[in-house]
């Protein structure tokens, strides 16, 4: 069944943005709907001082033309106002929505990271919240004013005689009528549309992303047609909404016509009886014209806003998603969606240490494996690290060495077992891997400098990060620029610059994911210092490559198919180890 309506929940959503600026917004919509009457009540006055003014005199029409003009001013003074204000605010309010969707995805299961097209995220943030800022952040007062003029022509009309009345519920019944005929129409093409314009930005994004290994494999055209085809169902979509666009719009033209019609023959009758004069009825068909002209106006503005909607509810799909496992939503988060929420501000502390267990970490009957992936890729692992010691992690390419870490990590929820951190299971997430770094070359590097990529939030001295850059063997000034993704730095550089990053952080545990690719022999040396001499006193997980990595470990693990296959002092293991490889 083809889903027409809007889900229930995106008005809720309306109503949390636009909650905290509800008086003023009140406010600012009496200002303006009393500056729209005031002004199109001017023509009421001219058409009832024509009707009884037996001649006009400049004695006579001198009152009248400043009274008109006083008002006129009054009148755009109270429209200015509103617009500013209901325009500001509005835009305030809607911009609470990204926000709010941001707290929220940016605490969503990684495992939607590796499901979701980067560009269908992109989309969401962009084209889907671009449609939802610019409507709502002007062009609704605009809509409101429309609003205003149709709701003070059908009282001025009704003022000049209650038959027009009549005309007007006979022309609003056959409008709703229309209006509902064409609204399911519409709203599913527009969904349509919306829906077909991420797959074609989630390619663009990825071709970018993958551009040389495109361009080395000799696959542009392929690509390029790809793309063209994504584009040609998204133009058909587009033509789709045009068509149904303007199939409504020409009902409404017809419409307008006999509403006209009606209220001319009604305006005749009642000069005939003497009962209004010819400058009312002037008053009342230049309403009818203009109401025709707003009212289409007030479709065209009402059907770019359904598509501001459709965006409204692909952002509240994602505002009341899952977020992870032990994560929750900064105590400044202001909408109400079932997520849990911290209390307070404040970075969330290391996990206290007073009952001292003797291990530091400990893992018991780990069982593991990727929300996407069919069977377990861990099985039952136990091992105990004391404070400061070392554990070395060794096994085949594809024995679960880097999975173990995104267990420990909860970067996926495990199935089952325990993971204790001084012999207490942390169920907060961020405290929990703030405990943690990770040293590898896949870290993320953005375009900045060294400085902003060691401390984004300026937290630490320029002195403090000299220190450690000194500390860890980076020849680097705190303004050398680093590229997108660090394309300009070598993967042993990437490597010292993570761990620069874990000790600025005060990690307690240290874990070194090795690099399968050769790195040179210099930046090898350097890691290996670092880690023997400047981590020395830290607890370490070092999964390696290469043994002489894990030699000086106090005890190795040794993984195969996502097995412990032995565990025990380094020696032993390696020597187990390299038998078995032979
Ligand atoms: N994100 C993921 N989703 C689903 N399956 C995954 C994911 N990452 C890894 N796997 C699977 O988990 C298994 C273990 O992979 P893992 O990356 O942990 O191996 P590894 O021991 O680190 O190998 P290497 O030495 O090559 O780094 C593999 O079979 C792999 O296909
Ligand atoms: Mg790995």
């Amino acid at each position: 069944m083809k889903k027409t309506a809007f889900s229930k929940t995106i008005y809720d959503t309306l109503l949390q943005a636009y909650r905290p600026f509800i008086v003023k917004l009140t406010v600012s919509i009496i200002l303006g709907f009393l500056g729209r009457f005031l002004i199109l009540s001017n023509a009421q006055i001219l058409g009832q001082f024509i009707d009884q003014t037996a001649t006009l005199s400049t004695d006579n029409l001198k009152p009248l033309v400043l009274k008109l003009f006083f008002i006129l001013i009054f009148a755009f003074i109270l429209t200015l106002i509103f617009r500013t204000w209901f325009s500001r605010l509005s835009a305030l309010a809607v911009s609470r929505i990204y926000d709010e969707t941001t707290y929220r995805v940016s605490r969503f299961p990684i495992s939607f990271f590796d499901q979701q097209p980067v560009g269908k995220i992109t989309t969401r943030f962009s084209s889907d919240y671009g449609n939802i800022f610019r409507l709502f952040g002007g062009p609704l007062a605009e809509f409101l004013s429309i609003l205003f003029d149709l709701i003070s022509i059908v009282v001025l009309m009704v003022f000049v005689h209650p038959y027009f009345l009549i005309t007007l519920l006979f022309s609003s019944w056959i409008y709703l009528s229309i209006l509902k005929r064409n609204q399911f129409r519409l709203r599913s093409s527009r969904r349509e549309l919306s829906n077909n314009r991420a797959p074609s930005i989630a390619h663009f994004s990825e071709t970018v992303q993958g551009s040389t290994t495109i361009r080395l494999n000799q696959k542009q055209k392929m690509f390029t047609d790809k793309f063209l085809q994504y584009d040609d169902t998204y133009l058909l979509a587009k033509r789709t909404v045009f068509w149904n666009v303007t199939r409504f719009s020409i009902e409404l033209n017809i419409l307008s016509a006999l509403f006209f019609g009606l209220n001319g023959i009604v305006c005749l009758f009642l000069i005939h009886r003497g009962i209004i004069g010819i400058g009312l009825a002037s008053v009342v068909l230049t309403f009818t014209l203009l109401a025709t002209n707003t009212l289409q106006m007030f479709f065209e503005w009402f059907s770019q806003f359904e598509e501001a909607l459709v965006g409204v509810e692909k952002l509240d799909d994602y505002l009341r998603s899952e977020i992870e496992p032990g994560a929750m939503l900064p105590s400044y988060s202001d909408f109400n969606t079932n997520h849990p929420k911290r209390h307070h501000d404040e970075h969330p502390l290391p996990p206290d240490s007073e009952d001292k267990s003797p291990y530091h970490l400990q893992a018991e009957g780990l069982n593991f494996k990727y929300p996407t992936s069919k069977n377990m890729i861990l099985h039952s692992i136990s091992f105990k690290i004391k404070p400061g010691e070392k554990l070395g992690i060794i096994g085949r390419t594809g024995s679960g060495k880097s999975t173990l870490i995104s267990a420990l990590l909860h970067l996926y929820p495990i199935q089952s077992g325990a993971l204790l951190i001084n012999g207490k299971n942390e169920n907060d997430v961020e405290r929990h891997r703030s405990l943690f770094s990770v040293i590898s070359q896949d870290q993320l590097f953005l375009t900045g400098t060294i400085r902003t990529n060691l401390d984004l939030f300026r937290q630490h001295s320029n002195h403090e990060i000299e220190k450690i850059l000194q500390q860890v063997g980076l020849d680097f000034s705190l303004h050398d620029d680093v590229f997108e993704k660090g394309q300009n730095l070598s993967q042993g550089e990437k490597q010292l610059l993570s761990l620069a990053r874990g000790l600025l952080q005060k990690a307690e545990i240290f874990i070194f994911d090795e690099a399968t690719s050769n790195v040179d022999p210099h930046s090898e040396s350097l890691m290996n210092r670092a880690l023997t001499d400047i981590l020395s006193d830290k607890t370490q997980i070092r999964i390696a490559h290469r043994l002489q990595t894990v030699e000086d470990c106090n005890e190795i693990l040794w993984l195969d198919e996502g097995r412990v296959k032995k565990i025990g002092p380094a020696k032993e293991v390696l020597v187990a180890f390299q038998k078995a490889r032979l």
